[in-house]
């Protein structure tokens, strides 16, 4: 199975999809990184594991839908079968939708349906819930409304501020995108059989 990681910033995520490539955890090559921002640590970490980086910004483009095509262009280019978005910060458009059908997952700080959209972390320690987490999910037209896949919970202790909240999101998520990346490369080679 053919891994690509869209990315628009840090890239912890995909440093720990990257490691868990290397040893061989997920039956998966990674054969592409993709960040929507020139300037984005992840780049570096993606040299850094010698993994093929390319990155143009939507600002070079007339339009969002031409910025689509290019993207979508590429990931036909390095003949993707499944992408990865990890802190992609841009909704998929149509185009990309349709020639990925269930084959593009996201990750989400919270426990999708609470709390969607770009400040998960935030609104759920905000909202003085006990209890919020991790989703990952097929990515459909809507905002963080795909099919789940996994969820891991994150309780929200007294006294713990929301840069701690952070810090145990972040542990979940690099435990969790991994071992759910390892089932769907298995599910993806069993159904080529
Ligand atoms: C993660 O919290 C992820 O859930 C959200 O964006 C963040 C990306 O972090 N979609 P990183 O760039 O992987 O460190």
């Amino acid at each position: 199975m053919r891994l690509a990681v869209l990315a628009s910033g840090n890239g912890s995520n995909f440093e720990v999809i990257a490691q868990a490539v290397k040893d061989k955890k997920i039956d998966a090559e990674l054969t592409l990184l993709f960040s929507d921002h020139r300037d984005a640590y992840v780049l570096q970490r993606g040299k850094n594991f010698e993994i093929p980086c390319e990155s143009f910004e939507l600002k070079e483009f007339p339009d969002k839908k031409s910025y689509e095509t290019a993207l979508l262009r590429l990931l036909q280019q390095y003949e993707v079968d499944l992408v990865v978005l990890a802190g992609y910060m841009r909704i998929i458009g149509k185009d990309l939708l349709a020639a990925f059908p269930n084959r593009i997952v996201n990750i989400h700080p919270a426990l999708l349906p609470n709390f969607p959209g770009l400040h998960g972390i935030k609104d759920a320690y905000e909202a003085g819930v006990k209890e919020t987490g991790v989703t990952i999910h097929y990515v459909d037209s809507g905002v963080d409304t795909g099919p789940i896949i996994a969820q891991g919970s994150v309780e929200i202790a007294k006294g713990d501020t929301l840069e701690d909240l952070e810090i145990k999101i972040h542990q979940v998520e690099h435990q969790l995108y991994p071992q759910v990346l390892a089932e769907i490369a298995k599910d993806f080679h069993l159904n080529k059989q």
